[in-house]
């Protein structure tokens, strides 16, 4: 398998790359082989990591050296495909010698406005040929971003970072994920479109209705939006908690001090998780994560948001 990361210079897409294989497959073997380049070793299926990524250009399988095998082959037949190029580096890349050694194995269609298939070629330090199927990367992210919801909030977040922390948690296809400060529910949105079944909770009930008319305008499933003091949460099992702390003036931390909101969070949370399963946490880079004898701290990321503002995203995991 093989994964194009996007061009963020942040270490967010290859964490998300990694995580989003170790969901289907524990046992991957992960090399990045160039800079934007992860290949992988694995059972784990390419379409449902396209579907689900955020930071990532392409998905798809290796074609050794750019022969097709003949796997490849017998997917393509009598389909359509198109060939594109991905000039990673400063690299000269001659299209005359890279696209006919490929068009000359495969009996299909070539079709470039509306392919089956594309066989993307990587130019990085050197070419890497990618079998992947059209139109399974298309996110919609515009259709989502706050500014379309039917509620807005200035603290909402744009739904690719959302997706991106849905997906460093390793939630899986039906497991229950938690934002416990769920604001106008950005990450709720991205849990239920890889199909968790969400469960939110904000002190404001403003937040909570605004998050239930979001929920309503883009049709989705979530297990319900509670009202509720996240620093005394009701007790319940929950296989995935991911959320962007609260602090600040703009998302009201209803007077408690955003250290206050970490402790409280720490304490509560592995009563809510079972062992091996993770908290993915956005909070402000200032604020470090005490060592707690109930998670393992995975990895961190710190992830620029704007000229003011670089917040840190932190992945634990329960012990
Ligand atoms: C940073 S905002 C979350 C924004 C959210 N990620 C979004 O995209 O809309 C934090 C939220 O935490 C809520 N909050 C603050 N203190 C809380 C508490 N003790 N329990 C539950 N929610 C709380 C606030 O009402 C606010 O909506």
């Amino acid at each position: 398998l093989v994964i194009l990361l996007s061009g963020e210079q942040m270490t967010l897409p290859e964490a998300e790359a990694r995580a989003l294989i170790l969901t289907q497959d524990e046992q991957a073997d992960i090399q990045k082989v160039d800079d934007r380049v992860i290949l992988a070793k694995t059972s784990a299926e390419p379409i449902t990591i396209a579907r689900r990524i955020s930071y990532g250009r392409r998905v798809g399988t290796l074609i050794p050296d750019g022969r097709l095998t003949n796997e490849q082959l017998d997917v393509l037949e009598a389909s359509s495909y198109r060939i594109t190029i991905f000039r990673l580096g400063r690299r000269k890349v001659d299209l005359e010698e890279i696209a006919p050694p490929i068009i000359e194995q495969i009996n299909a269609r070539i079709d470039l406005e509306n392919p089956e298939y594309e066989i993307a070629v990587i130019c990085g330090s050197k070419n890497y040929f990618i079998l992947t199927k059209s139109k399974i990367m298309q996110q919609d992210w515009f259709t989502r971003r706050p500014r379309s919801r039917a509620y807005f909030h200035p603290t909402a977040i744009f739904p690719k970072l959302a997706r991106a922390l849905v997906n460093l948690t390793r939630v899986k296809e039906g497991e229950v994920l938690l934002d416990p400060f769920a604001g106008t529910g950005s990450i709720l949105l991205e849990g239920a479109l890889v199909g968790a079944r969400c469960i939110g909770v904000d002190i404001s009930g403003k937040m909570v209705r605004g998050a239930l008319a979001n929920q309503k305008k883009f049709n989705q499933e979530w297990l319900g939006v509670i009202l509720a003091d996240s620093t005394r949460l009701p007790l319940m099992k929950v296989d995935a908690i991911v959320t962007d702390i609260p602090y600040g003036r703009a998302s009201s931390t209803f007077d408690s001090d955003v250290h206050e909101i970490m402790d409280a969070l720490m304490e509560i949370s592995p009563k809510l998780l079972d062992k091996a399963k993770r908290m993915v946490l956005m909070h402000p880079k200032s604020v470090t994560i005490q060592q707690s004898k109930n998670f393992e701290l995975e990895e961190s990321h710190d992830i620029y948001i704007h000229r003011k503002l670089t917040r840190a995203i932190t992945v634990l995991r329960r012990i």
